[in-house]
């Protein structure tokens, strides 16, 4: 290989930054020139290409966000967006792509390596965590911390005036962020797309709990809940409890997904960005580089987005117990 490309596309993920990082300067250290393709394979469309050496990502390992921008380009998906980008990677000579982010950002790379031929290699960043073939995707860790911080703030609100807090956090398909914040955090319940346990499951616990007397309830949920949206949920709650609780409710949208990536995220992504560049070497193509029990592991862009990542039943089991 003597050209590598890199993009980012999707929702950005703190950790992105130590990602690219870490594919530029392997390519450096391997005698490769690297490419950044800027947002994502709108870049690739337009040819927002450029060559990077080893100082093109100075000091980027502690930001958040995506140094090379992202977009979730629709002209991907047309025949005639593919075949410009194809003709882009031809100018440029790329022999291989390193893309980081989501399953949209898998899919465009099966498609797109298969028709045209072109060995591409994934790394995971989203802050959902949710593709199949990795413990942990890049960004999730800076995020859940992002959302535990957070609501331990709305705790010590919702304490001095005893509210019930609905706090809607981010996953539209995935509640790894709402069953790990919803653990760190201490609340009450948690709901999530994954384990439709019905609203019948939070007013029991409500009606459980209401008999201790606490002075601050905090409910976790998903946006991709199966429920309603979180005003939903407030109504349904007042509905069955009348004004027994003073009810509030916080969306923490972006913010989630922006600011420093954790140690853990900076670790990870520095870990698959440089064992990226070495599947490629090593002829890999047509795959995401994960962790798993501590170990590296391929797998297909096919299986990474189509086989759904296994909540983990175990967490909602002592998030049932730590709770009551
Ligand atoms: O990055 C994933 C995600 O955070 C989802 O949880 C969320 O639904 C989505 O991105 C929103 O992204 P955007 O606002 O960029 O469309």
């Amino acid at each position: 290989m003597e050209r590598i490309g890199v993009l980012t596309s999707g929702g950005d993920a703190p950790g992105m930054n130590a990602a690219i990082r870490a594919v530029v300067r392997t390519c450096v250290y391997y005698n490769i020139t690297p490419y950044g393709i800027y947002q994502g394979y709108e870049g690739l469309i337009q040819n927002d290409i450029k060559k990077m050496d080893a100082g093109s990502v100075k000091h980027i390992i502690h930001q958040g966000g995506t140094v090379l921008k992202s977009a979730r380009s629709l002209d991907f998906k047309t025949d005639e967006g593919m075949q410009k980008a194809w003709e882009n990677i031809q100018k440029h000579n790329l022999d291989g792509l390193v893309v980081i982010g989501g399953d949209g950002t898998f899919t465009g790379a099966m498609e797109f390596g298969e028709k045209f031929d072109l060995p591409i290699v994934g790394i995971p960043g989203t802050i959902d965590n949710d593709i199949y073939g990795t413990d942990f995707t890049v960004g999730f860790d800076t995020a859940v911390n992002t959302v535990v911080e957070a609501v331990d703030k709305i705790r010590d609100t919702a304490t001095s005036h005893n509210r019930l807090f609905f706090i809607e956090v981010m996953g539209r398909d995935a509640g790894f962020i709402a069953v790990y914040s919803g653990i760190a955090a201490g609340s009450e319940e948690i709901l999530i797309p994954e384990e439709d346990r019905g609203v019948e499951k939070l007013f029991e616990s409500l009606a459980r709990t209401s008999k201790r007397n606490k002075s601050s309830r905090l409910v976790i949920v998903a946006e991709g809940d199966n429920n309603g949206s979180v005003y939903d949920l407030e109504e349904k709650v007042k509905d069955e409890f009348g004004d027994r609780y003073e009810t509030k409710v916080t969306i923490l949208g972006h913010v989630q997904r922006g600011g420093r990536p954790s140690c853990a995220d900076r670790v990870l992504a520095s870990r698959l960005g440089v064992i990226a560049v070495e599947a490629l070497q090593d002829g890999k193509r047509d795959m995401m580089v994960g962790i798993r029990d501590r170990e590296i592991r391929y797998t297909d862009f096919e299986k990474a987005t189509k086989q759904n990542p296994k909540m983990d039943k175990e967490l909602l089991r002592i998030a049932d117990i730590i709770s009551i």
